[in-house]
């Protein structure tokens, strides 16, 4: 395992990093705890350092598996969850008021319970879970993180930025103010690469890459008759034509593999890795085998120029979580 640093926290954080949303069940149907756990275990064996949560993954059952993994193991993991919006709304709406979304107090208490279920005292990163820029100067926010910082109950702060929205988070990186930022950034999602990394290089701004296989898309797995069972959030975003709209461009991306990449997620993560405003990439993974595969593709390759150019031409702009 690789390591990179984590823009100015001081941390230096495993090129893959785990994203726990799926493990939390609910949304994701299918997660088995006894599961879950080896394959946390087995991350950390493979020098995995950095986990992803959040209060919402299973109402706290994210936090509760990780707190529990990071308890039994002597290697120092870094932890990062986020707050969820007050008003349960992902993505943050345009005009939304922030009194409404993240209320200075508000920020405290779910804080409290992030600790409460990751059994810790402090966290190293949390993560406002949506953004919206006009937030920027409204201390209501800036406030509460001052105050969980002084008592010592969060390391550092970040934000995770609206789905496929990567510019709306500029204002509040050119204040100083944000440690990381957590992106979607995949072979079909490009939009980071356009003005979000080259700020975040020059303000050293740390980049935790989520979604890197497109919810699945770029698994490799998905094929026009893949049924998700009732309740999983993939029902929808797979819907209608969709899982054969995946098939057709997946089927051009298997004619890039080869020497730089053997299988479609290892391709994804290296594309990922190959930019160096990159910290981490946190993808989600359930499974011993997952994990495995995964944490090995952080060897210190990068794919080549002509893979990276080739690449542009998969960019594909659309959003299906609406
Ligand atoms: N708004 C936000 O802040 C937000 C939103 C979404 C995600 N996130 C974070 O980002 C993380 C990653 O995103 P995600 O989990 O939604 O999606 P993802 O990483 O793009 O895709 C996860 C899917 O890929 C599969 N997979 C993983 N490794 C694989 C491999 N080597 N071969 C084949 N399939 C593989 C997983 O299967 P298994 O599950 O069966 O292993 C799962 O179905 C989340 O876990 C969460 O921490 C944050």
């Amino acid at each position: 395992m690789k390591y990179r640093a984590l823009g100015k926290t001081g941390i230096n954080v495993s090129e893959i990093g785990y994203g726990a949303w799926g493990i939390g069940g609910a949304m994701w149907q299918g997660a088995k705890d006894d599961e879950s756990l080896r394959a946390l275990h087995t991350s950390i064996d493979l020098g995995l350092n950095f986990i992803d949560t959040a209060l919402v993954y299973g109402d706290g059952h994210s936090e509760q598996l990780v707190g529990k993994v990071v308890k039994e193991r002597k290697e120092r993991i870094y932890v990062a969850t986020k707050v969820p919006p007050k008003n349960g709304k992902w993505p943050a709406r345009p005009g939304s008021r922030l009194r409404d979304v993240f209320p200075h107090d508000y920020i405290l208490q779910r804080a409290e319970e992030s600790l409460r279920h990751l059994g810790m005292d402090t966290v190293d990163l949390l993560q406002l879970h949506v953004w919206n820029d006009d937030w920027t100067d409204d201390s209501e926010w800036s406030d509460a993180i001052a105050k969980l910082k002084e008592q010592g109950k969060i390391r550092h702060f970040g934000v995770s930025i609206n789905d496929h929205q990567p510019g709306n988070a500029l204002r509040l990186a050119a204040t100083g103010k944000v440690d990381t930022f957590q992106v979607i950034h995949n072979i079909f999602d490009q939009s980071p690469v356009d003005k979000l990394y080259p700020f975040c290089l020059e303000k050293n701004i740390g980049i935790i890459v989520r979604v890197p296989l497109d919810e699945g898309g770029l698994s490799g797995m998905i094929t026009a008759d893949t049924q998700f069972p009732d309740g999983d959030f993939r029902v929808g975003y797979f819907r209608d034509d969709r899982k054969q709209q995946i098939v057709e461009r997946v089927s051009k991306l298997k004619k890039l593999l080869g020497e730089e990449a053997a299988t479609i997620p290892e391709l994804a993560l290296r594309y990922v890795l190959s930019h160096p405003a990159v910290s981490t990439v946190i993808p989600g993974m359930r499974s011993v085998k997952n994990v495995q595969s995964n944490c090995s593709v952080s060897d210190g390759r990068s794919l080549s120029k002509k893979m990276m150019l080739e690449l542009k031409n998969h960019r594909w702009d659309r959003n299906f979580y609406r």
